[in-house]
């Protein structure tokens, strides 16, 4: 009976299946409109019965087999977005994040009637956002983020009455804020920054918001007043509406936001005083208002807040600073600088709280410095420059182990500084410049073995200088000019293989300079020197002719004993003002000194040591090249396989012998890819060779090993005069080596920042500039796929011996995977510091752009002279360095490289405007290259066209569109708690 039971259930069952079912149809065509690279979705196939198991796919339960999430997170699938998966009738979930799916978002999307959750983000979405998205009833979370979406947010969003996450971060919207948002009263997320909007307010109907947390809306165009209504948000953790330009005062009522945290209003133009009662927001943590124009005191309130951060600098606050500040248990950053505060610090600052960063430079406190700063012993910037702070350091200082920058500049300290004060182990910058302090420099100093810039000017210190100077392995400036200081130079200077300016001018300082040396290869060490001052004190004795050795920019011995001949390169009008001064000092120079001098003979016997020099140079060239020939030629027996070369232009040599000329004495540099060497080649030709380092992880799959051989392959392909030239590659397995042509200029950033600095003059700066952008558009408009390059910075462009720059190291470069926004999603950040875009910050993709902006770095170098990040800027870059500067002083010569040659100002100054437009916070105000390039012809030295406003000011930076770029500081730094 059972059995007949049993037969008869199994006659009933199904027919063994041999298709999927209707949902799985509508899947597997969503699956044929989209190109999947990967083969990500190889398990969707129409043996299954349900698409249940399929990659992706959820079901409801496993009974019950309905389509309830599809999630295709991160799986590179290209093409358009086909509402067909929208036949799925229990679809709830949906995920496309982080594709590159490239067309418009369809207005049936609102066929997805059970849609609670649509993930859209980083993709390469166009077009606006449809009106009938709102007609999707139970959306709760929307998140379009990081797509090139234009127009407006639909006035029908109003409509959502379940939406609690609406992201819109980082596409093109540039309409308005509608007003109706304000009827979606689930929303908890509110997140818009940076879209290039519309100039509009921030409607006051988002007060109706009471359930939102999170409100961020930095770079959005915004103007007007903060409406007093966001008082009512008082469940708003974070409110972000920095970088807009919001004007007005910051309402009272928002000392209603209860449960905040966090309060970023910083670089807009708000004005007035900070509003009464800021001590019922006991929740916050981190205020930040600066670069403002507000005004009144630093309520007393505010400091009474547990509060971690403090920043209110570029402000016009006056007063001084309440005393309760110091009983702030959590404070661990105060900047307030460039206001007008003054009176004392509280005498407790620091004594309850983990103050790590104090910078309240620009103002006019008086009193003495608080003992209790580094009590908590987190100290790591006391940055007080500019005030009128009186008395001694403390001696407790001389404990803050974990100090880094010391500024004390322009002060009216005094007495003598603790010993231990001197040898702080962390300390970089050290500066006491401007000040009255006296006593000697301490032996101590031995124990600063970071420091780099020792700045101690303008002083009373006196006594010797410590031996225990010349141990200080990391230091680059060392200025100590008017002070008292007496005896000699030690002769320990001469290890100071760092030092690149010594300024010890208008002391009491006698004896030889200690160049002059016995061991000439010890003033070798020194070749880093380009700034000598030693005038005004008591040296005597000759001048060191190792001098000549020295490429300086500035050579200072006037007004001291030094006696004898001048060294002939010196023994010219140029240097008179070098020398004068000097009594028994004689020279070819007429008026130097009375005597006539035999400065002939010498300028002859100079000449014939020359020669004799570059003989022996040229003889030790030729034996090196013979022993290189010699080794290549026994190396090449066991070099590498000739298969695994591939050449990618006529090469006149063969490749065997590249592998044998590999050796560290031949390293020219070593980078995060691999090492670079410069290699002989037995036909007298040079090139440089690239060994990149073994992939240690799986990186070494044959996957990865394709990937690498289509890269190479495209940029073999490459023939452009701006872009260096690949010449042959090798790929076998363990070993990857690429030939690249030598450029024997080496890179444009160490030329820069070395002492061969002054080698490049403003015509040749600019057509660096010039060539370097001819090749980066080269590379984003001409290449077919277009190439990003990732990580253009000024060691990455080369120059060759007439100084031409080519752009170099496509290490991270990758080709744009044929999308014609070219677009590209990384997996890890690549490029250098002071070069990375702000969009890092918040997304992480990379296109043409974020080149735009390390190009726009690069200018700043060329005009300014200056690192991309400089213990001297603090906190700032190089582009907000520019930009603040540029704002307080209202001319540019404050950033203009002082040694560049004043005739060039006017075209120095219209190159500037380009690299501050190629750094605009947002992507989309940057010019693409090729417009550049046309910007930088523009600006050259034969178009006077558009010359520089006559008061020197810079005028607004105007866009193609005709429309003025606002003032920004750069600071697109996502802030979200
Ligand atoms: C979607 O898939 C991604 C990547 O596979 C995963 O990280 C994420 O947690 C998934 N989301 C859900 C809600 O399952
Ligand atoms: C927004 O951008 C689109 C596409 O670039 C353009 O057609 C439209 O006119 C712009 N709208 C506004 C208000 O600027
Ligand atoms: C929303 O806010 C506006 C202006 O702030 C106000 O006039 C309106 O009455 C509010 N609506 C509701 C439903 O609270």
């Amino acid at each position: 009976m059972l059995a007949l039971l049993f037969l008869f259930l199994l006659f009933l069952s199904p027919p063994p299946i041999l298709s999927v079912n209707q949902e799985g149809l509508y899947l597997l065509r969503f699956k044929h409109g989209l190109s999947d690279p990967n083969q990500s979705l190889s398990s969707w196939n129409d043996n299954d019965e349900t698409p249940c198991n399929w990659f992706g796919i959820s079901c409801e339960t496993p009974a019950l087999p309905r389509v309830t999430s599809v999630n295709l997170t991160g799986l590179e699938l290209a093409g358009p977005f086909s509402s067909s998966i929208c036949r799925l009738p229990f679809l709830s979930f949906l995920s496309l994040n982080n594709n590159s799916i490239n067309t418009s978002i369809p207005a049936d999307i609102s066929d997805c009637q059970r849609l609670q959750h649509l993930d859209l983000a980083q993709n390469f979405l166009s077009g606006s956002i449809p009106d009938s998205l709102s007609e999707i009833p139970y959306l709760r979370y929307l998140d379009l983020s990081g797509n090139s979406i234009t127009g407006g947010i639909p006035a029908s969003f109003g409509k959502f009455r379940h939406l609690e996450n609406l992201i819109l971060l980082d596409n093109f919207l540039n309409g308005t804020i509608p007003r109706e948002l304000g009827n979606i009263s689930s929303l908890r997320e509110f997140h818009l920054a940076y879209n290039p909007l519309s100039p509009g307010p921030l409607p006051s109907e988002l007060g109706n918001l009471t359930n939102l947390e999170v409100l961020w809306l930095t770079g959005c165009n915004l103007v007007g007043q903060i409406p007093a209504s966001l008082g009512r948000l008082t469940r708003l953790q974070n409110l972000d509406l920095s970088i807009n330009r919001l004007s007005g005062s910051i309402p009272s009522s928002l000392t209603g936001l209860k449960d905040i945290i966090q309060i970023e209003f910083y670089n807009n133009s708000l004005s007035g005083k900070l509003p009464p009662g800021l001590s019922n927001l006991t929740t916050l943590r981190r205020f930040d208002a600066s670069m403002n124009q507000l005004t009144g005191t630093i309520p007393s309130e505010l400091c009474e807040l547990p509060l971690g951060s403090l920043n209110l600098f570029e402000n016009r606050f006056e007063g001084t600073l309440p005393e309760s500040i110091a009983r702030s248990p959590n404070l661990y950053e105060l900047k307030l600088f460039n206001n007008k505060l003054s009176g004392e610090l509280p005498r407790e600052l620091g004594k309850n709280s983990p103050l790590e960063s104090l910078d309240i430079s620009y103002n006019a406190f008086y009193g003495g410095i608080p003992e209790t700063l580094c009590e908590k012993g987190k100290l790591q910037d006391l940055i007080l420059i500019y005030n009128s702070f009186s008395g001694k350091i403390p001696t407790s200082l001389g404990k803050c182990q974990s100090l880094r920058r010391v500024r004390l500049r322009n002060n009216k300290l005094s007495g003598t500084v603790p010993e231990k004060f001197w040898g702080l182990p962390h300390v970089y910058l050290f500066e006491l410049a401007e000040n009255s302090f006296s006593g000697p420099i301490s032996g101590k100093i031995s124990g600063a073995y970071n420091l780099s810039n020792l700045l101690i000017s303008n002083n009373q210190f006196s006594g010797s200088m410590p031996h225990e100077l010349g141990h200080l392995g990391n230091l680059d400036e060392f200025s100590g000019n008017d002070n008292k200081l007496t005896g000699q130079i030690p002769a320990s200077f001469v290890k100071l293989g760092q030092l690149s300016k010594l300024d010890l001018s208008d002391n009491e300082l006698s004896g030889e300079i200690p160049l002059s040396g016995k061991i000439p290869s010890q003033i070798g060490s020194l070749s880093g020197l380009n700034y000598l001052d030693l005038s005004s004190n008591a040296f005597s004795g000759k001048i060191p002719l190792e001098l000549q050795n020295l490429k300086l920019n500035v050579l200072n011995l006037s007004n001291n004993q030094l006696s004898g001949e001048l060294p002939a390169l010196y023994a010219n009008e140029n240097y008179r003002d070098s020398f004068v001064g000097n009594p028994g000092l004689c020279g070819d120079l007429p008026d130097l000194c009375p005597r006539v001098s035999t400065g002939k003979n010498l300028g002859y016997l100079w000449i014939l040591r020359s020669i004799f020099i570059l003989a022996a140079i040229v003889f030790l060239v030729g034996v090196v090249g013979f022993y290189w020939k010699y080794r290549t030629f026994k190396k090449n027996k066991k070099g590498i396989g000739m298969s695994k070369w591939r050449s990618f232009h006529k090469l006149s040599f063969s490749e065997f012998e590249i592998s044998g000329c590999l050796n560290e004495d031949s390293v020219i540099g070593i980078g995060a890819s691999g090492k670079v060497y410069k290699v002989a080649l037995s036909n007298g030709e040079e090139v440089a060779v690239k060994k990149l380092w073994k992939g240690t992880r799986k990186d070494d799959s044959s996957d990865e090993l394709g990937k690498f051989e289509v890269e190479v392959e495209t940029l073999g392909k490459i023939r452009h005069k701006n872009i260096v030239r690949l010449l042959c590659c090798c790929n076998s397995g363990d070993c990857k080596l690429l030939v690249y042509e030598f450029m024997p200029n080496g890179s444009l950033g160490d030329l820069l920042h070395s002492n061969k600095r002054s080698l490049l003059n403003w015509p040749r700066r600019y057509k660096i500039a010039l060539d370097a952008a001819e090749g980066l558009s080269y590379l984003h408009n001409d290449c077919v796929p277009p190439i990003v390059h990732r990580d253009v910075k000024s060691n990455n462009i080369l120059l060759d011996s007439e100084f031409g720059a080519k752009v170099a190291d496509f290490g991270v470069a990758k080709v744009a995977n044929g999308v014609s926004k070219g677009v590209e999603t990384m997996s890890a950040i690549a490029g250098s510091c002071g070069y990375i875009a702000p969009e890092y910050g918040y997304t992480l993709r990379v296109n043409e752009k974020s080149d735009t902006y390390s190009f726009g770095v690069v200018i700043l170098e060329l005009v300014t002279g200056r690192l991309p990040v400089d213990p001297e800027f603090g906190e700032k870059d190089l582009v907000k360095w520019v930009c603040t500067t540029l704002d307080q002083k209202a001319t540019a010569d404050h950033v203009i490289d002082p040694i560049l040659d004043p005739k060039h100002k006017e075209e120095i100054e219209r190159v500037l405007e380009i690299g501050l437009l190629c750094t605009s916070p947002l992507p989309i105000n940057r010019p693409p290259m090729r417009k550049v390039v046309k910007l930088l012809q523009e600006a050259g030295p034969d178009n006077k066209s558009r010359s520089a406003r006559k008061d020197g000011k810079l005028s607004p930076y105007y866009y193609e569109d005709g429309s003025v770029q606002r003032k920004e500081d750069g600071s697109g730094q996502a802030s979200i708690v």
